[in-house]
């Protein structure tokens, strides 16, 4: 009766691109993320690293696109969508033990996920949470299967989460929304 559009791919010329993603995010300073300076007793008890919303993507945004454009330009074809438009822009880190609570993106069109450093055998993908419930009204979960050097899109809408990193091997990826109105 329903579906959810989902696209994933797998990042040609990988380890060119991964080097210049993690230049970028080497330029971000997450010192401030740090989680002495973090209320965790607020509403938002999240423990990664994240630059989300600090104005930093205006340096980094085309730097961004212009690495990913074949995939970008892959999944405007295959989404079939006469406009798009990259809107936010920003990198996170999940150190030992961080992780991210349930969350959405809104309703502004579709995310997406770069795993930029991500052992599959260590670390967990993101997981997805239907918008709806099985005929018992049990949550149906969705966990892509990832690995390095995958983006993934998924509509903005549709909340997702990531578990606690039980690696002392560092989890980073890259994140943006594609908006489809003008
Ligand atoms: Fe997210």
């Amino acid at each position: 009766m329903f579906s959810i559009p989902f696209y994933q791919y797998e990042i040609k010329n990988w380890q060119e691109k991964k080097q210049k993603l993690l230049e970028i995010c080497s330029t971000i300073d997450f010192k401030n993320q740090d989680i002495g300076n973090r209320k965790l007793n607020s509403y938002n008890a999240d423990n990664l690293y994240t630059d989300y919303r600090s104005g930093n993507h205006n340096l980094y945004r085309d730097d961004v696109i212009s690495t990913l454009k074949d995939e970008l330009h892959n999944f405007k074809k295959d989404a079939k969508l006469d406009f798009m438009r990259v809107g936010e822009v920003w990198f996170q880190q999940y150190y030992k033990t961080q992780f991210h609570q349930p969350h959405n993106h809104g309703n502004c069109g579709y995310s997406s996920v770069t795993y930029i450093k991500f052992n599959k055998d260590k670390h967990v993908p993101t997981i997805f949470i239907a918008p709806f419930t099985d005929p018992r009204g049990d949550i149906i979960n969705f966990v892509p299967k990832v690995d390095e050097g995958h983006i993934i899109f998924f509509p903005s809408m549709i909340t997702h989460y990531v578990q606690p990193n039980k690696s002392n091997d560092i989890r980073i990826i890259l994140s943006f929304n594609v908006n489809l109105c003008n």
